[in-house]
């Protein structure tokens, strides 16, 4: 027996994967560099950033934190499942519209974050938010754009104030 590779077998954007890893990867490292989805970032490493955050049985966790071997037998969704192809997912549109995205890089780790909150609470109200995207550091927007993007997508307009 090979103890250097397991092998896991798990649902990935809808779609059932079965594959060798090295035992000691990441779940991050399985996601972009042996499956090649690379929406997915890696920021910090060490469970800080929140660039890495998937959602795996519809909670958002650090990949970057998580081993491969954790994602057997899992649902897990990364970015690129987010929306039908082609197509954007209202989440991703209202970061389009209201300027939630700059240079982008904390944009699939935030969308995750958001999009795990609202399979529980699909109408969160500004707190709740700021809690569920705590761990999502963004350099670039200074965070009001992000606020009014999510504000706009659940439906509370995203206007001044309402953010
Ligand atoms: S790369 Fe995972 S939290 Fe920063
Ligand atoms: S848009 Fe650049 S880090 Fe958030």
């Amino acid at each position: 027996m090979d103890f250097k590779t397991v092998h896991i077998a798990f649902t990935l954007n809808g779609q059932p994967r079965a594959l060798d890893i090295p035992g000691a990867a990441s779940a991050l490292q399985v996601i972009r560099d042996v499956i090649g989805l690379t929406g997915t970032k890696e920021g910090c490493g060490i469970g800080e950033c929140g660039a890495c955050t998937i959602e795996v049985d519809g909670k958002a966790v650090n990949s970057c934190l998580l081993l491969g071997a954790q994602l057997d037998g899992a649902e897990v969704l990364t970015v690129e499942g987010l929306a039908p192809e082609g197509g954007l997912h209202p989440l991703q549109a209202a970061f389009l519209n209201r300027h939630g995205v700059q240079c982008g890089f904390c944009t699939p780790g935030l969308l995750m974050s958001t999009h795990a909150l609202l399979r529980e609470n699909p109408h969160p109200d500004h707190g709740e938010v700021s809690k569920a995207i705590a761990g999502n550091l963004c350099r670039c927007t200074g965070y009001q754009q992000i606020f009014a993007s999510i504000a706009e997508a659940v439906g509370r307009g995203g206007g001044e104030g309402e953010a």
